[in-house]
């Protein structure tokens, strides 16, 4: 059986894009791999928050991880900074990658772009997360399209390090689904779906209202020509909403595109799909929120599930480098 390992980062309420992007693959994953599922908090501290914001996002988060059917009983669900080793790797990991190569991270440079306070966690953000990854000999990567750069470096490092100091890590592949690896902002098609978008209209979360749902989906930006066409380049707006359609549906929205010939009937099917997939998560959600110890309970659990695998691979590390016994 393959290991799968993805993370998410608790910086508030999910949107589409986390589900159709990466989270519907989290949960099909379990039916036939080993899957590790982190709530990266620690990564979430490359900017700046208020006190006691990333706690509280964490156990959020979780909920919604479970709701959607992320299962504690079928997976290792924990939480990045309940695992000392995963800083402790980090660092070994930092020394084997270069200024010039994290330099070079398109979020790096994006996320610095728009702040006074480029904290220097931002810049070595890749070093972490290849460790979250190489360790727990993962082989495959569930996510979406904007992380395709850093399991590109997170590869290059564990290749790296193993021609260095020997075999130590596996080296793992991405696995970015064929529809919903990026979904776009409603308003703003040529921009990926964010929580930080400036308009929420653009952004559907996962715990919107189902009314605020279709309002949104309905009032999306399309384009004047009124042909269904799949062209992400000249018909962004379209071709998101059909991307969005056949990522909640399982088909494909180059053939969706031949069923529509008007743009309404294409935004009335695709608040509907939209719909269903968020009503059982929400009301789900709504459960498991009532009770937060039963959250805390998983994630116990899920750590010490994890430090199971992750404390070998550390160990091989420090051994292979020729690090004196503890
Ligand atoms: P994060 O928290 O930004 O996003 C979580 C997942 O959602 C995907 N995603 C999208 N997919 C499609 N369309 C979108 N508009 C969209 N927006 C987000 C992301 O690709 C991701 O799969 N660096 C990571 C967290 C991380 C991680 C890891 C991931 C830390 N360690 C180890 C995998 C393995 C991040 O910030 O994801």
């Amino acid at each position: 059986m393959a290991r799968v390992f993805s993370g998410i980062q608790p910086t508030g309420e999910l949107h589409l894009g986390n589900l159709l992007g990466a989270l519907q693959n989290w949960v099909q994953f379990q039916d036939r791999h080993q899957c590790v599922y982190c709530v990266v908090d620690l990564h979430a501290l490359t900017i700046p928050k208020e006190p006691g914001e990333v706690g509280a996002n964490t156990v959020a988060l979780t909920q919604l991880l479970v709701a959607t059917g992320v299962d504690p009983d079928r997976c290792t669900l924990f939480v990045q900074s309940h695992l000392h080793q995963h800083n402790e790797l980090g660092w070994l990991l930092e020394c084997n990658v270069s200024y010039g190569e994290l330099s070079r991270m398109v979020q790096f440079k994006d996320k610095s772009e728009q702040r006074d306070f480029v904290s220097a966690g931002l810049f070595t953000y890749p070093a972490l997360q290849a460790a979250d990854i190489i360790g727990y000999d993962t082989d495959l990567v569930p996510v979406g399209e904007d992380q395709r750069q850093h399991i590109e470096i997170t590869r290059d490092i564990a290749e790296r390090f193993n021609s260095r100091y020997g075999q130590t890590f596996v080296v793992p592949e991405a696995f970015i689904p064929p529809t919903g690896a990026r979904v776009m902002d409603l308003q703003h098609p040529e921009n990926k779906m964010s929580k930080s978008a400036d308009s929420p209209q653009g952004t559907i979360g996962m715990l919107d209202d189902l009314k605020t749902v279709e309002k949104k989906i309905k009032r999306a930006v399309t384009d004047n020509d009124a042909e269904v066409r799949y062209d992400p380049s000249a018909k962004p707006g379209v071709s998101n909403l059909l991307s969005i359609l056949g990522a909640a549906t399982g088909a494909d929205p180059a053939a969706l595109a031949d069923r529509y010939e008007q743009y309404g009937p294409l935004k009335t099917d695709t608040a509907a799909a939209v719909c269903d997939l968020l009503s059982p998560i929400q009301a789900r959600y709504h459960e498991l929120a009532a009770d937060p110890a039963a959250t805390t309970d998983i994630l116990r659990l899920g750590a010490a599930k994890a430090r199971v695998v992750i404390d070998p691979v550390l160990d091989r590390a420090r051994t292979n480098i020729g690090l004196t016994p503890a």
